[in-house]
């Protein structure tokens, strides 16, 4: 039977939409790889990542993903030339930008995860209207995280539990570290998507990516389609999820 469960997975090989994951993560990786293969500069290669996100936002949307995070920005990220940074941050105000224009149009959440405060005081103008605009639309969110890393994420969060309970006497529960991550009351990523050909996690969403189903593909981020999103749904409905547990 393979992946194509007949009862699960519809003849065309589309993933079967009443039982898709609640939060898909991406890492999007090989823009700089797409823009060289074709003899053009690294920021071209993210100006289609770019694009290629606005679409997969778009798509997960419409087919009833709940929550789909994005790794556009780490905090290993500041050591490429200045020029890419520069182009980079320049994508995500376009992106801002736009995104409060058509809010209404597109009805989604848009919540920027990371540590902003090394972010040009524009750009985290943008990002805190776009937040609060946002906001109203709750059926479904995108996460951009910008200057993240997973373990900073975990310090983070653990310093802020601390700070605000003084004194606290026992040990420190998952949930009360969950409640302080940048994802708190968001649901765990269910799948995992890594594009572009590397098979590592690369500091993203350590945490929260404790039980999450991985998927990587040798498909360069630029080039990414819905197809290609359908096949790693389609992948994800094949996994059997155990969560450390034994069958029913
Ligand atoms: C990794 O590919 C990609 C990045 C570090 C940047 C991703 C950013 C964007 C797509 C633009 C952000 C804007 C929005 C709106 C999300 P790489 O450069 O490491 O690729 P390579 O491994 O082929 O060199």
């Amino acid at each position: 039977m393979g992946l194509f469960k007949k009862k699960r997975i519809n003849e065309a090989g589309k993933p079967d939409f009443s039982r898709l994951p609640r939060h898909v993560a991406i890492i999007l990786d090989g823009n700089g790889r797409w823009a060289k293969k074709r003899g053009l500069p690294r920021k071209a290669g993210h100006a289609v990542g770019a694009e290629t996100f606005r679409t997969m936002a778009t798509y997960c949307r419409d087919i009833g993903i709940e929550y789909l995070t994005v790794y556009a920005f780490s905090t290993e990220n500041w050591k490429r030339p200045q020029q890419e940074v520069d182009a980079i941050m320049k994508l995500l105000e376009d992106f801002l930008r736009e995104a409060v224009r058509d809010l209404e149009k597109n009805r989604v959440r848009i919540r920027i995860l990371g540590d902003l405060e090394p972010l040009s005081p524009e750009l985290k103008r943008m990002i805190a209207r776009t937040e609060e605009e946002s906001s109203v639309y709750p059926d479904a969110q995108v996460n951009i995280c910008v200057n993240y890393g997973g373990r900073a994420e975990i310090l983070h969060a653990a310093e802020c539990f601390y700070r605000e309970h003084p004194g606290h006497e026992g040990s420190l529960s998952e949930e009360d570290l969950n409640a302080y991550l940048y994802t708190a009351g968001m649901p765990e990523p269910d799948l995992l998507i890594r594009p572009g050909g590397e098979c590592r996690l690369s500091n993203f969403l350590m945490w929260q990516t404790a039980y999450s189903e991985l998927y990587f593909t040798d498909t360069l981020w630029p080039d990414f389609t819905t197809d290609d999103m359908d096949r790693a749904l389609v992948a994800f409905q094949s996994r059997d999820r155990r969560f450390g547990g034994v069958k029913a």
